[in-house]
């Protein structure tokens, strides 16, 4: 990462290189830039590097991107705009998080992918990996129609002591301690996604349904 290590950054060996470290002050404002996992300059740098990543990976054949909506908007208007070759975007739309709640409900897929994916090389986009539960969901759908190859991409994944429900994801920017996390696209209650850093929430902003 050029410009030397942000505060709170600690590398260790885990798979994915970029371990934010939780820092020692508790959050409190959302748009507190305490509060703040990752920085939109890590974020924008760490995508460009996502972006060659993918592309010497994936080659220069035309890729599809399989984006999980509505999260992985903001990640994926940034992503694609870095991706060399050329591309063809599908969406899918998945909800999880109810409302007010902030650990996972069932999952529900309520906009399929209506695109046909045979013999595609195929790249799943999503905001975060937590369970893994969304991602297995949309692998699976992916799966059904029989695509050439199959890669996915998030954003953040969440360092959890359980196992995760699906297949690790293929491409990671963060690695960021088990916090609910708003902006660059994830919300709280349909809030913050316009929130240029991933900043965790506040408790106070947090209920249940
Ligand atoms: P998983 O299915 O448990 O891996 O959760 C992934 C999905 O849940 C993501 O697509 C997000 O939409 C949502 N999610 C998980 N953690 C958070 C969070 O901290 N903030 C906002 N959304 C989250
Ligand atoms: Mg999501």
């Amino acid at each position: 990462m050029a410009g030397g290590r942000p505060p709170g950054f600690v590398e260790t060996p885990q798979p994915c290189r970029y371990h934010i470290a939780m820092r020692s002050t508790p959050p409190r404002e959302p748009a507190d830039p305490s509060t703040v996992i990752v920085s939109r300059g890590q974020i924008s740098r760490r995508v460009a590097e996502l972006a060659q990543e993918i592309a010497s990976d994936c080659g220069p054949q035309e890729l599809t991107v399989v984006a999980i909506l509505d999260g992985a908007l903001i990640f994926l208007a940034d992503l694609v705009r870095r991706l060399p070759m050329p591309l063809v975007l599908v969406t899918v739309g998945v909800r999880s998080y109810r409302g007010r709640a902030v650990t996972a409900g069932p999952l529900e897929v309520h906009r399929g992918i209506h695109t046909d994916l045979a013999g595609r090389r195929v790249l799943i986009v999503d905001d975060i990996y937590d369970t893994g539960a969304t991602l297995a969901a949309v692998m699976e759908r992916v799966a059904r129609h029989g695509p050439n190859s199959c890669r996915t991409c998030v954003l953040l994944r969440k360092r959890r002591d359980d196992e995760p429900a699906g297949p690790r994801p293929d491409f990671v920017g963060f690695d960021i301690p088990d916090v609910f996390v708003v902006g660059y696209g994830l919300d709280y209650d349909g809030r913050y996604r316009n929130l240029p850093d991933v900043v965790a929430l506040k408790r106070s902003e947090e209920g249940t349904s």
